[in-house]
C-alpha cells in the first residue's frame, strides 16, 4: 500500500465543489485514481455520485475545485478535450445510436481513437464501416466475444434489453483504448452471469491494458471485491476512504451507507 501512494495518479480532483440552486450535490471532494487500479465510488442515493462523474468527464463545470490528468489540470477542458486524453465514461442511462448494430458501434469507437478523421464519412455513408483493418478487427471481435456480444453483433441497438445495452456500451468504452474509465452503475440491469462477465472484463482491462477504472456501484459486493481502494460520499460529503477493510469497518460508514454486517455480507 504503501508505494502506491508516491504514483503519480491518472486522474485526481481536488476539493471540488457542486451546488445545485440550494442543494450542495459536492462539498468540497477530493480523491485520485492511480494507474492500473479499480477506485470505488460509492454512497446512497443523491449522494453525489453521478455528478462527480460529470465534473470529471467535462460535462459539468465544478463551482469550486480543479480536476488533474496525469498532473496537468483540465478543469477548464470539455468533454471531447478530456477524450483525447484517454478519459471515457459510460453513462448510468446509456445513450446509443439506435440505427447502428452493436458491431458498428464498437467499431465506430475504435476508429474515433485511431483514425478520427475517417469517422463521419463513415457515419454518413454507411460503407465505411466494411472496409476494415486486420488490427480493429481483432480488437473489435475480442471486445465482442469478452463480453458474450459475438452472436449479436450483427443486430441494431434498438430493442436490445438493458443489460445488453450496457455491455454493448462498455464494449464501446474499453474500444476507445481508454487511459481512465470512469463507469456509473455499470451492473445495474445486468444478471448475475452479465455481471461476472463485466466485473472479469474489467480485471483483464486493468491487468493487460494498464487501464484505471472509477467505480460507482451500488453492488457492495462488488466494489469490495474488485476495488483497492474506495471512497465514500454522503450528502455530497466525502466521509470516508481506505482499502475494502477500512471502509467495511468504518463506523461513519455503517452509520450512513452499509447499515449492518449482514449489508456488507450480501453485497445490499
Ligand atoms: N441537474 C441537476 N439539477 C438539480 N439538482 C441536481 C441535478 N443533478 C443532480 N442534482 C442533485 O444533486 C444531488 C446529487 O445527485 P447525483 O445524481 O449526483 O447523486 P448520485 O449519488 O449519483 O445518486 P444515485 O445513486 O441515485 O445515482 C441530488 O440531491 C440531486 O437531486
Ligand atoms: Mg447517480
Amino acid at each position: 500500500m504503501s508505494a502506491s501512494t508516491d504514483v503519480q495518479p491518472r486522474l485526481e480532483c481536488h476539493d471540488v465543489t457542486v451546488r445545485f440552486g440550494g442543494v450542495v450535490a459536492l462539498d468540497s471532494v477530493s480523491l485520485a485514481v492511480p494507474p492500473a487500479t479499480i477506485v470505488g465510488l460509492v454512497g446512497p442515493n443523491g449522494a453525489g455520485k453521478s455528478t462527480l462523474f460529470s465534473v470529471l468527464s467535462g460535462l459539468r463545470r465544478p463551482d469550486a475545485g480543479r480536476v488533474e490528468f496525469e498532473g496537468k489540470d483540465i478543469t477548464s477542458y470539455s468533454a471531447q478535450g478530456r477524450a483525447r486524453l484517454g478519459l471515457a465514461r459510460t453513462f448510468q442511462h446509456p445513450e446509443m445510436f439506435p440505427g447502428l448494430t452493436v458491431r458498428e458501434h464498437v467499431m465506430l469507437a475504435h476508429r474515433i481513437s485511431t483514425k478520427r478523421s475517417r469517422v463521419w464519412t463513415d457515419l454518413v455513408t454507411g460503407r465505411g464501416f466494411r472496409r476494415t483493418d486486420p488490427e480493429e478487427v481483432e480488437r473489435v471481435d475480442g471486445l465482442l466475444a469478452a463480453l458474450s456480444l459475438s452472436p449479436i453483433g450483427d443486430r441494431p441497438v434498438a430493442g436490445l434489453s438493458l443489460g445488453m445495452t450496457r455491455l454493448v456500451e462498455l464494449a464501446r468504452a474499453l474500444a476507445t483504448n481508454p487511459a481512465v474509465l470512469l463507469l456509473d452503475e455499470p451492473s445495474s440491469g445486468l444478471d448475475a452471469l452479465e455481471t461476472e462477465q463485466v466485473t472479469r472484463v474489467f480485471e483483464l482491462a486493468v491487468e493487460r491494458r494498464g487501464v484505471s477504472l472509477l467505480l460507482v456501484e451500488h453492488d457492495v459486493s462488488i466494489v469490495l471485491n474488485l476495488c483497492s481502494r474506495i471512497h465514500v460520499l454522503d450528502f455530497g460529503v466525502k466521509i470516508a476512504a481506505g482499502t475494502p477493510d477500512e471502509v467495511r469497518s468504518d463506523a461513519a460508514v455503517r452509520a450512513a451507507y452499509l447499515g449492518d454486517d449482514q449489508a456488507v455480507g450480501k453485497g445490499a
